[in-house]
C-alpha cells in the first residue's frame, strides 16, 4: 500500500489531502510505549508523514488510558489526525467515555452490515448522540451481499447492482460511513458510483423485511 499511495503522490495523481488514511494497533502492541512505536512502523511502511485515523483494533489487556495517552501524544506530535477504537460494543464505548480524554475518540470500526444489524440496536444510537463516527466494516457481507436474491431485484429496478443497493441502504444510516474493501477496479468504481444512489420507502420497506433489524441487544459480530 505505502509504495503505491507513494507512487500515485509523486505521480501527481492525487494530493495527499484527497487521501484518507486509516491504520490501527493490535491491541498487544496498545502500552504507552507499544502504541507509539506501532505507529512509527506504519508510518515507516505507508511512507507517510501522518495517518489521518488511527484505531485500537479490538480491547485487550493494556489499559484504556495507556493507549489513550499515547494517541494524544501522536496526535500532538503531528503524527496522527485522529484517533478510534474498533470492535468496542456500547459497554467498551461507555468505559471509554469514562477514562480521561475518552469523549476526543472519533470513530468506531465495527461490523456492520444489512445481515449483521446488531449495532443498531444501542451501539448506534450511542454512537450518533456522541458525534462518533460509525466505520462499518463488511458492509457487502464479505461479497454475499452482492449475490442476494432481494438485493439484486432492487437493484434490477434502479438498474444498479445488488451490491450498490447494499452499500446505498448503509450511506442511509445516519452517522455511518462504509469501508467496502474491493481489489477489482470495477468494484471500486461500482462502490463509488453508490454514494449517489438514493433508495425508496418501498426499497426500505423490503430490506427491513427481508433483513430484519435487532428486537433485542445482541453481540456484536466480528471477522
Ligand atoms: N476492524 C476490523 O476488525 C476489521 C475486520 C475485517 C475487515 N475489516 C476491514 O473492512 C473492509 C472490508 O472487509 P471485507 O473485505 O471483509 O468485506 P466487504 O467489503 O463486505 O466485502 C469484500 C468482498 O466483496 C467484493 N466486492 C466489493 N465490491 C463489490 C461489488 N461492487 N460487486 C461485487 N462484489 C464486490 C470484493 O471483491 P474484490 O475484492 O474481488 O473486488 C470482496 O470479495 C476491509 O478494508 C478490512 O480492512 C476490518
Amino acid at each position: 500500500v505505502g509504495a503505491a499511495v507513494a507512487g500515485a503522490l509523486r505521480a501527481g495523481d492525487l494530493r495527499r489531502d484527497e487521501l484518507f488514511i486509516v491504520s490501527k494497533v493490535y491491541p498487544h502492541n496498545a502500552s504507552r510505549s507499544g502504541t507509539i512505536a506501532a505507529c512509527e512502523r506504519s508510518l515507516k511502511r505507508l511512507k507517510l508523514e501522518h495517518i489521518d485515523l488511527y484505531l485500537l483494533h479490538w480491547r485487550g489487556a493494556h489499559p484504556l488510558a495507556d493507549t489513550l495517552d499515547a494517541f494524544e501524544t501522536l496526535k500532538r506530535q503531528g503524527r496522527i489526525r485522529h484517533w478510534g477504537v474498533s470492535n468496542f460494543d456500547t459497554d467498551d464505548m461507555e468505559e471509554l467515555s469514562s477514562v480521561a480524554g475518552g469523549a476526543r475518540c472519533a470513530a468506531d470500526q465495527v461490523y456492520y452490515s444489512l445481515s449483521q444489524r446488531g449495532a443498531e440496536f444501542d451501539l448506534l444510537p450511542w454512537l450518533r448522540s456522541r458525534s462518533v463516527a460509525a466505520m462499518a466494516y463488511c458492509p457487502i457481507d464479505q461479497g454475499a451481499l452482492a449475490r442476494d436474491a432481494t438485493l439484486r431485484a432492487i437493484g434490477e429496478r434502479h438498474r444498479v447492482s445488488a451490491a450498490q443497493v447494499a452499500l446505498a441502504w448503509m450511506l442511509a444510516q445516519p452517522g455511518v460511513v462504509a469501508i467496502p474493501k474491493a481489489a477489482r477496479e470495477a468494484h471500486l468504481r461500482e462502490n463509488l458510483e453508490a454514494a449517489a444512489l438514493a433508495l425508496n420507502a418501498a426499497d426500505h420497506l423490503e430490506l427491513d423485511r427481508q433483513f430484519a433489524p435487532p428486537r433485542r441487544k445482541e453481540p456484536l459480530a466480528m471477522s
